[in-house]
C-alpha cells in the first residue's frame, strides 16, 4: 500500500481505505486539497446532532463544498459502527431518463456552515461533463409531487443497493469522494468508545461562519 494506490482507488472506485502507519493521512490530505473543517465523531448523548448519537446513519453526502471526506479511526466500536458506502452516481445512472431530468431540478435543504452558503443546494450538478451529487433524504422539503415521486424512487434505489460494508480498523483511514459516494454507518453500542476524526477536504479554501 502506498500513496499512489490510495489515490488510484479513490479515482477509480470513489473511495479507499489505508493503514495510517503505512500511508500518512496528512500526505493524502495534502494531495487532495485543504482541510475546511475538522470534527470529532464520537457519541454525545447530550447532542442533538444525528452524527453524535448512537443511531444508524443511512447513506448520504455531507455539505456540497466538501469534495473529499477522510475519517481517521482512533477507537472502534466493539459491536456496531460498520461503515456503509453506496456509489450514488451508479444509482443515478440506473434511473430512467425522465427521472434523471426531474432529479436535476431538485434543490435540497442544506445547513449553512460556510460563508456564502444558501439554505439549499441542487441535488445534481454538472461541471464539465462531471456529475456531482448532494443527497440526504431527510433534507427534502417543499418538492412538487413529480419531484417527490422521482426522489422517492431514487431513495428506494439507494436503500436497495447492496452497499460496501466493513468495519474500519483502529488506526486505519477511510477516504471518499463526497460528490459521488454516499456514506452511512450501522448503529453503535450505547456506551460506545468509538472515536473517529473527520476531515472535510476541498481544493479551494472556504471560511466557516461564526
Ligand atoms: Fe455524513
Amino acid at each position: 500500500m502506498d500513496l499512489e494506490s490510495v489515490m488510484g482507488c479513490l479515482n477509480q472506485d470513489g473511495w479507499a481505505v489505508f493503514d495510517s502507519t503505512v500511508v500518512l493521512p496528512e500526505i493524502v490530505i495534502e494531495n487532495l486539497g485543504h482541510i475546511i473543517m475538522e470534527n470529532d465523531v464520537s457519541i454525545d448523548v447530550g447532542s442533538r446532532s444525528l452524527v453524535r448519537s448512537n443511531k444508524a446513519l443511512p447513506p448520504h453526502t455531507d455539505h456540497h463544498l466538501v469534495e473529499y471526506i477522510l475519517w481517521y479511526c482512533h477507537e472502534q466500536d466493539v459491536a456496531g459502527g460498520d461503515s456503509i458506502l453506496v456509489d450514488g452516481i451508479e444509482v443515478f445512472d440506473r434511473q430512467s431518463q425522465a427521472d434523471k431530468d426531474i432529479l436535476k431540478s431538485i434543490h435540497l435543504m442544506e445547513h449553512c456552515v460556510f460563508e456564502g452558503d444558501l439554505t439549499q443546494h441542487p441535488m445534481v450538478s454538472e461541471e464539465r461533463d462531471n456529475l456531482s451529487l448532494y443527497y440526504s433524504f431527510w433534507m427534502a422539503e417543499g418538492l412538487s409531487e413529480l419531484q417527490r415521486n422521482a426522489f422517492d424512487r431514487f431513495t428506494k434505489s439507494v436503500m436497495e443497493t447492496e452497499p460496501e460494508r466493513f468495519k474500519l480498523p483502529q488506526y486505519w483511514c477511510l477516504v471518499i469522494n463526497n460528490k459521488r459516494i454516499f456514506h452511512g454507518r450501522t448503529a453503535l453500542s450505547e456506551d460506545s468508545d468509538r472515536f473517529l476524526k473527520r476531515y472535510w477536504i476541498s481544493s479551494s479554501k472556504h471560511k466557516k461562519l461564526e
